[in-house]
C-alpha cells in the first residue's frame, strides 16, 4: 500500500478555519489514528481523505497520487461510519456485499469474499438475518464487514465502536487490533477516547482546534509529550499538574512549591539552566507516586478502589492530585502516608507556551 501524505491541508466553512495548514505522512501498512476533543476536526480530515468533504487548500497524496480533486470511488478507500448506516431491507450477506455487486463482481467471488469476512467477524450464523434482527454489536461488526470485504488499500474509521457498551467494546477493540495485524492495510481511526488511540496506534496524531500538537507511537507520547495538552491528554488517570519554581539548592536543582521540594535528575540540570528561578508547571503522573517514610505526607481525601490499583485523592501545593498505587493494604480516606515521587519521570512545562521543557 502506498504511503498517505497530508500536505498544508486547510478547510474553511465559510469564515471559519477548521483545519488550519495540516501536515502529516502516513507510512505503508500503518494504523493511524487521530484523537481529540469533540470539534478538533478529526471528522472533517478524515472525510476530506474519503473525498466526502471538499479541501479547501493543500493536498492529499496517496503515493505520488493527488487525490485532493478526485471522487471518493477513485481513490480506493473504505469508510466505517459512526452511525453504521446498514441497509434495513436488506439481510447481513447482502449488506456486506453490497459495493461488491455494484462493481459487478462474479457471484462466486462475491460469496468467498463474505463468507471469509463473516468467519473473521463471527458473523456466519447471523448472515440471513436483517439489522433490526442484530444487537448494536452485531450491527457494528457488520458495517466493519461491509468496508472489509471490498480489500481496499485504505481503510478509515470514524469512531467505530462509540455506540457499544464498555465489555463489547473491549472486545471489539481486541478484534480490530488482531485484524489489522494480519491484513497489514493503511488503516486511519479517528476517536475521542485516549484509551482506544494508545492501545490500536501504531502511530497517534493528538489534535486540537485544528491543529496537530504531537504525533509519534504510544510510548512517544506518553513517556516524552510534547507540551502539556499531550501530558493531559494521554494516559489514565490524567497528569496532575502543580505550579512550581526551579530552585537550586546545595548544588541540586529542585522543583518547589508549597509543601514540597522534589530535586530533579542531574541529566537534565544543564537544560533546564535558563529556567532557574522561573516559574513552571510541574507534571507527575498519578503512577509516579512511591510509599515511602522519607517522602511528603499528604492526606487522602477519597480512595478508589479498583482491582489490582486503587487511586487516592490528595492535596498538594494547593491542586488536587490523584496518585495510583497498588492495593495491598488498602489505604482509607481520612489516613494521611508519605511518597516520594519519581523523579526521572518528572514533566516540566513552560508556563506561557505549555511547551515541555
Ligand atoms: N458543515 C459544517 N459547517 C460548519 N462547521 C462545521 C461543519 N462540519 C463541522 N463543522 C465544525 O468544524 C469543527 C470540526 O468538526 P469535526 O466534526 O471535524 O470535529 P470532530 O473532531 O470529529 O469532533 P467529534 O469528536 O465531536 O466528532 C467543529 O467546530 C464543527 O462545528
Ligand atoms: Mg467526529
Amino acid at each position: 500500500m502506498p504511503e498517505i501524505r497530508l500536505q498544508n491541508l486547510r478547510k474553511d466553512y465559510g469564515a471559519l478555519t477548521v483545519i488550519e495548514d495540516l501536515n502529516l505522512s502516513m507510512a505503508d501498512g500503518e494504523f493511524t489514528v487521530l484523537v481529540g476533543p469533540s470539534g478538533c476536526g478529526k471528522s472533517t480530515t478524515l472525510r476530506m481523505i474519503a473525498g466526502l468533504e471538499s479541501v479547501t487548500d493543500g493536498q492529499i497524496m496517496i503515493g505520488d497520487r493527488d487525490v485532493s480533486r478526485l471522487e471518493p470511488k477513485e481513490r480506493d478507500l473504505a469508510m466505517v461510519f459512526q452511525d453504521y448506516a446498514l441497509y434495513p431491507h436488506m439481510n447481513v450477506a447482502r449488506n456486506m456485499s453490497f459495493a461488491l455487486r455494484l462493481a459487478k463482481m462474479g457471484k462466486s467471488e462475491i460469496n468467498k469474499r463474505v463468507a471469509e469476512v463473516a468467519e473473521t467477524l463471527d458473523l456466519t450464523a447471523y448472515l440471513d438475518r436483517k439489522p433490526a434482527e442484530l444487537s448494536g454489536g452485531q450491527r457494528q461488526r457488520v458495517a466493519m464487514g461491509r468496508a472489509l470485504v471490498r480489500d481496499a488499500g485504505t481503510f478509515l474509521f470514524d469512531e467505530p465502536l462509540s455506540n457499544l457498551d464498555a465489555k463489547l467494546r473491549g472486545q471489539m477493540r481486541a478484534e480490530l487490533a488482531l485484524m489489522s495485524q494480519r491484513i497489514k492495510k493503511n488503516m486511519i481511526y479517528v476517536t475521542h477516547d485516549q484509551v482506544e488511540a494508545m492501545t490500536l496506534g501504531d502511530k497517534i496524531v493528538v489534535m486540537k482546534f485544528g491543529q496537530i500538537m504531537q504525533s509519534g507511537t504510544p510510548e512517544d507520547l506518553y513517556r516524552n509529550p510534547a507540551n502539556k495538552f499531550v501530558a493531559g491528554f494521554i494516559g489514565s488517570p490524567t497528569m496532575n499538574f502543580l505550579n512550581a519554581e526551579l530552585v537550586e539548592e546545595s548544588g541540586v536543582l529542585h522543583a518547589q512549591g508549597a509543601g514540597f521540594s522534589i530535586p530533579l535528575p542531574a541529566q537534565r540540570a544543564a537544560s533546564l539552566q535558563s529556567h532557574k528561578r522561573r516559574n513552571v508547571h510541574l507534571g507527575i503522573r498519578p503512577s509516579s507516586f512511591t510509599q515511602s517514610d522519607a517522602g511528603i505526607p499528604m492526606k487522602i481525601i477519597l480512595s478508589e478502589y479498583i482491582g489490582a490499583q486503587s487511586v487516592l485523592v490528595s492535596e498538594l501545593g494547593g491542586e488536587r492530585i490523584s496518585i495510583e498505587v497498588n492495593t495491598v493494604a488498602p489505604i482509607k480516606a481520612g489516613e494521611t502516608r508519605n511518597f516520594t515521587v519519581q523523579a526521572d519521570e518528572i514533566h516540566l512545562f513552560d508556563p506561557q507556551t505549555e511547551a515541555a521543557l
